[in-house]
């Protein structure tokens, strides 16, 4: 894992060019990721690991939810992921509210690098030589193919089916399921695919058994796992068929339950609509519908500077996202609070980040939804990357600035950096999300 391939987890935000999308689907994406300028293995250091281990030795005790799936960090905790079965066979997937898709890399697939050339396998970092459609006694191939390509670059392309997904507990069967034969990635030597929890406009499958062939006209849209479970009554009903919001949610976070104080609050997720172009702009109409889990941030606050910062609609939960991506005023005075000051410094070219000392002092940040505030710890905003050529280790502000656009690609999302402090409980029934702060860890 080098520096570069490490900034690349920054935002997963997955289908930036969903559902009917002016720009062509490519395999590859147009520019060449630049050469990586610091190449060194991760260190160990790893915050709050020793509490996530602990609650990782409680599972077996968990109450609560129908389905519990433990969560688990990987990349310094940069990343969530979780166990999953596909067809008998068992592989580590990263945990992604920011698209729709659960898929798997096919075995004996094509590792392919920025600029399209086959190299290596393992220069893919995936944690299992793939999924094997042989050795799956119930897997059903299909004439439908995948192509997605996410907001940090990856890209991955192949055949469709359909098989049996268990997360948690929790079986559906004959669900559909990428196995792409085709990546672009940079994994984490763990996980070897995606756990996609968007909603069903985010997916990325197309009517053509040839990925290259893929546009707007072929794509066809399915039920996410989630959804199929939630369609085939997997998760409990009470008698008035109506949800219980404590029951059979996945919930995100951390450990599920873990202990949680105030506050809590449940706010609408934000709905959009698409132009005859394709264009996805935010909508309160009544067909309005759900892409991302989005919210509307009224504020942000900077304990210890004065005054409130202005928030901002269209922030989406991305747990597939390291960092906090705001606007950027907030991301500029919030690299100024801390001791020493972050620096915004291009890491490599195009690519501006807010470098920070790892032993500085960081600010508490505040976000203000549903009329609640919720606290980061300090500790989640110096975000370790890896060492620099020198062998320093390098660490950048976990609250960057995003891009202020009416359009939710744009992109501004709170990410694991903010998913470390609060268990949030997705709820794409009711178009709700519950968000709760977490009790200190
Ligand atoms: C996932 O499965 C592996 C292998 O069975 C196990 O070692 C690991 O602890 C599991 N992870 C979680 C988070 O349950
Ligand atoms: C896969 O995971 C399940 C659930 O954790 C476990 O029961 C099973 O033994 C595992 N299978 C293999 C082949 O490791
Ligand atoms: C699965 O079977 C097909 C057809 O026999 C073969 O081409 C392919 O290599 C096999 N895949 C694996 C992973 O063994
Ligand atoms: C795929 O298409 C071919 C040719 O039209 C057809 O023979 C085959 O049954 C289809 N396979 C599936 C799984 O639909
Ligand atoms: C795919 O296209 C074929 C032929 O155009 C059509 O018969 C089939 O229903 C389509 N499948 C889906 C899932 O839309
Ligand atoms: C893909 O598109 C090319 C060019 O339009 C066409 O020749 C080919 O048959 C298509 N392949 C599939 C599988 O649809
Ligand atoms: C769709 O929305 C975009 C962004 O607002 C706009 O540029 C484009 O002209 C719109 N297309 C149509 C057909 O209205
Ligand atoms: C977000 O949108 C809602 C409804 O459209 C509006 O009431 C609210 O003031 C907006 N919030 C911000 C921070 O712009
Ligand atoms: C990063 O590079 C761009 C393009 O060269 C430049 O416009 C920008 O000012 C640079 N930013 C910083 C913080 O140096
Ligand atoms: C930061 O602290 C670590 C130990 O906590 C120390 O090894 C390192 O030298 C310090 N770095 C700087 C730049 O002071």
């Amino acid at each position: 894992m080098n520096f570069l391939s490490t900034i690349s987890v920054l935002s997963l935000l997955g289908a930036a060019n969903a559902a009917g999308l002016e720009n062509p689907r490519v395999l590859i994406p147009h520019t060449p990721l630049p050469p990586a300028e610091f190449s060194v293995p991760i260190t160990g250091k790893v915050p709050r690991r020793k509490s996530k281990s602990n609650a990782l030795a409680r599972r077996g005790h968990l109450g609560g939810a129908d389905y519990t799936s433990i969560i688990d960090g990987t990349l310094g905790d940069k990343e969530f992921v979780t166990n999953a079965t596909i067809g008998g066979q068992n592989f580590s997937l990263i945990v992604d509210t920011g698209s729709s898709d659960t898929w798997v890399v096919q075995r004996g697939f094509q590792c392919l690098s920025a600029d399209g050339t086959h190299v290596p396998e393992s220069a893919c970092g995936f944690g299992s030589s793939g999924f094997d459609v042989n050795a799956s006694t119930t897997f059903q191939p299909s004439n439908l193919s995948f192509l997605e390509t996410y907001g940090n670059g990856w890209s991955v392309a192949g055949p469709v089916g359909y098989d049996t997904v268990t997360v948690g507990g929790m079986s559906v069967e004959h669900q559909l399921v990428p196995v792409p034969n085709a990546a672009y990635y940079t994994g984490d030597g763990v996980n070897s695919g995606i756990l996609g929890l968007a909603f069903p406009p985010l997916t990325s499958v197309f009517n053509t058994t040839d990925p290259a062939n893929a546009t707007s006209e072929t794509q066809v849209f399915y039920n996410p796992f989630f959804f199929t479970a939630v369609e085939e009554k997997k998760v409990k009903y009470p008698e008035n068929d109506k949800f219980d919001a404590n029951l059979g949610f996945l919930s995100f976070g951390g450990i599920a339950p873990v202990p949680v104080v105030e506050p809590r609050v449940t706010v609408t997720i934000q709905g959009y609509s698409t132009n005859s172009t394709g264009f996805i702009t935010p909508s309160d109409s009544p067909d309005a519908r759900y892409f991302w889990y989005t919210v509307d941030v009224a504020n942000y606050e900077i304990t210890g500077t004065a005054g409130l910062f202005a928030g901002s609609n269209n922030s989406i939960l991305d747990s597939g996202a390291a960092l906090n991506n705001v606007p950027p005023d907030v991301a500029a005075a919030f690299a100024a609070a801390f001791n020493p000051p972050a620096v915004l410094t291009n890491i490599t070219a195009g690519l501006e980040l807010y470098i920070v000392d790892c032993n500085a002092t960081a600010p508490e940040f505040l976000v203000y939804i549903g009329g609640k505030t919720f606290s980061i710890d300090p500790q989640d905003q110096i975000v370790p990357v890896g060492p620099d050529a020198q062998g320093n280790e390098v660490c950048v502000s976990g609250t960057q600035g995003g891009t202020l656009t009416n359009n939710p690609n744009g992109i501004l999302l709170l990410g694991d950096v903010f998913f470390h402090n609060v268990v949030i409980t997705f709820n794409p029934i009711d178009g709700e999300v519950t968000i709760t702060q977490r009790a200190e860890y």
